[in-house]
């Protein structure tokens, strides 16, 4: 069995998209965040789900080399969608990731209907949460962890600066 490690981004209320899109914009701090944490492993995995496709898509600006060095699957039930996409490994329901051999990292990156699937797995050990200090309405979000079943292992504060509009805090949340 493999496990699995979410990767997230919330504001506060837990907010973690408004429109399909990032609703904080660009903080270059929290993407090389996500960038260290997801490479530099010999075999990494990321699984995303259609609608966070699209989102990195117009966030990039293009369809393909949207992240380097890492395996993209995306969760779609109709996997012709998928034609537009070379790069990526269309899978068409969860059990099929669930199966996914064990020698690679693989990381959960969103969006909300992806997050609410794979936290309560228990294949799902480790939660990277940046939290970013701010307020943003949204129409998406993580799901409230209990505070029983996880356990804080680190914290790295930043405050803001002149390319991150917000401060923000790096958490490594553990299943307990
Ligand atoms: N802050 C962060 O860290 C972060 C990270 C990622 C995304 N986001 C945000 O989250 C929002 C998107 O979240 P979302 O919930 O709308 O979309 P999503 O989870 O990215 O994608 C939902 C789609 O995935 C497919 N899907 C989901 N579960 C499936 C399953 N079990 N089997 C097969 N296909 C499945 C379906 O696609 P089909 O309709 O094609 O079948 C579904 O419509 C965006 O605003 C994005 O910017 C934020």
């Amino acid at each position: 069995m493999p496990a699995f490690e979410i990767i997230v981004a919330v504001a506060k209320d837990n907010v973690i998209g408004y429109k399909g899109q990032l609703p904080w914009g660009h903080l270059p701090r929290d993407l090389k965040h996500f960038r260290d944490i997801t490479t530099g492993h010999s075999n990494s995995s990321i699984i995303i789900g259609y609608n966070t496709l699209n989102s990195l898509c117009r966030m990039f600006r293009r369809r393909t080399n949207l992240l380097p060095g890492r395996k993209i699957y995306v969760l779609t039930h109709d996997l012709q969608k998928m034609e537009r996409f070379p790069d990526c490994i269309g899978v068409s329901n969860i059990d099929s990731i669930v199966r996914l051999g064990t020698r690679s990292r693989i990381f959960v990156a969103g969006g909300e209907s992806i997050y609410h699937q794979f936290i309560s797995l228990p294949q799902t050990r480790v939660v990277h949460m940046t939290r970013i200090i701010a307020n943003y309405h949204g129409d998406t979000f993580f799901p409230l962890l209990p505070l029983n079943e996880w356990r804080s292992k680190k914290e790295e504060f930043h405050p803001s600066d002149e390319k991150n509009k917000h401060a923000m805090q790096f958490v490594t949340l553990m299943r307990a």
